[in-house]
């Protein structure tokens, strides 16, 4: 079987009225990790944001396709039934909504239970969930292999949890909604190195159980240590640059984005 693609094709995308993006090509393919690495400002999380269909984010040029399918009609809970999944720079908080509920919740519409719902139906109240046994079943499995404590499911979504903690949450609902797709959105801010191990060697299990693509953005090389891309674009003022092999890592890590920028003038010049 051929391997299902994301393909995004000359992309352009205004924020406010500003071009952001200027024309972004990429074809992620299921199974293959690329980085996108970019100094900040550089439109990383804007190419994020307007995969998942944020609506603050005009697409104004260009399409984002799963096998030639164009996105760009479908609301962002259809792009993530689609296969598509976001981990975000900035998680929201959501007082009032337990982590547990907004996972059950997510999972269950992921899976068709809203579309099943039957109004009538012996216990309806609850038809639109995974029948709650199953679901905690399957929670608590993934919670072990996060080395979560149970107790962190009647927490508030994202509300005062650290950083490590919004991550490990986000690796859960990753495990939960099992996409075909990755967007992973500088995912090791705010980590320390324990939590950045336990975080990328679940995303790398999850990988391999799902066949997934991963598209990880940084703007620096830490996490590629953990998470190790076969291919590598250096984006800048909102397009990608220059793409290569992981060799392009190291040369990143050693001169910056300075030299970017300069080639960039005096290609404009
Ligand atoms: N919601 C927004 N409102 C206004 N400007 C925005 C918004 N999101 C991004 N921008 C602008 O778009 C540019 C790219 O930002 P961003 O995509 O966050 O870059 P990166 O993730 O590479 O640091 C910046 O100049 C930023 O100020
Ligand atoms: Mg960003």
């Amino acid at each position: 079987m051929e391997p299902v693609t994301l393909e995004i094709r000359d992309l352009h995308v205004n924020v406010e009225g500003k071009a952001i993006l200027k024309g972004v090509n990429l074809v992620v393919k299921q199974g293959e990790t690329h980085a996108l690495m970019g100094p900040n400002g550089s439109g990383k999380s804007t190419l994020s944001y307007t995969l998942m269909g944020h609506p603050h984010y005009e697409v104004t040029q260009g399409d984002i396709l799963i096998n030639g399918e164009s996105l760009l009609p479908l609301p962002p809970d259809e792009r993530a039934r689609r296969g598509l999944f976001l981990a975000m720079q900035y998680p929201v908080s959501v007082p009032g909504v337990t982590l547990n509920t907004f996972l059950h919740a997510a999972t269950s519409a992921m899976r068709g239970y809203s579309d099943k719902a039957q109004p009538g139906a012996r216990g309806r109240l609850n038809a639109h969930l995974i029948p709650f046994r199953e679901f905690r079943k399957e929670l608590n499995e993934d919670l072990e292999k996060l080395k979560m404590d149970p107790s962190f499911l009647q927490r508030y979504l994202n509300e005062g949890f650290s950083g490590g903690e919004k991550k490990r949450a986000e690796v859960l609902q990753m495990a939960l909604l099992k996409p075909k797709f990755a967007i992973l959105d500088e995912t090791d801010s705010g980590l320390d190195i324990d939590a950045i191990r336990i975080v990328s060697e679940n995303i790398n299990r999850l990988q391999q159980e799902l066949n997934m693509g991963i598209l990880v953005i940084t703007h620096y090389q830490r996490l590629l240590n953990y998470i190790y891309p076969q291919f590598v674009h250096i984006f800048y003022d909102g397009r990608i640059f220059q793409s290569g092999d992981a060799s392009l890592v190291d040369v990143l890590e050693e001169k910056g984005y300075d030299w970017v920028k300069d080639e960039v003038a005096a290609l404009r010049s």
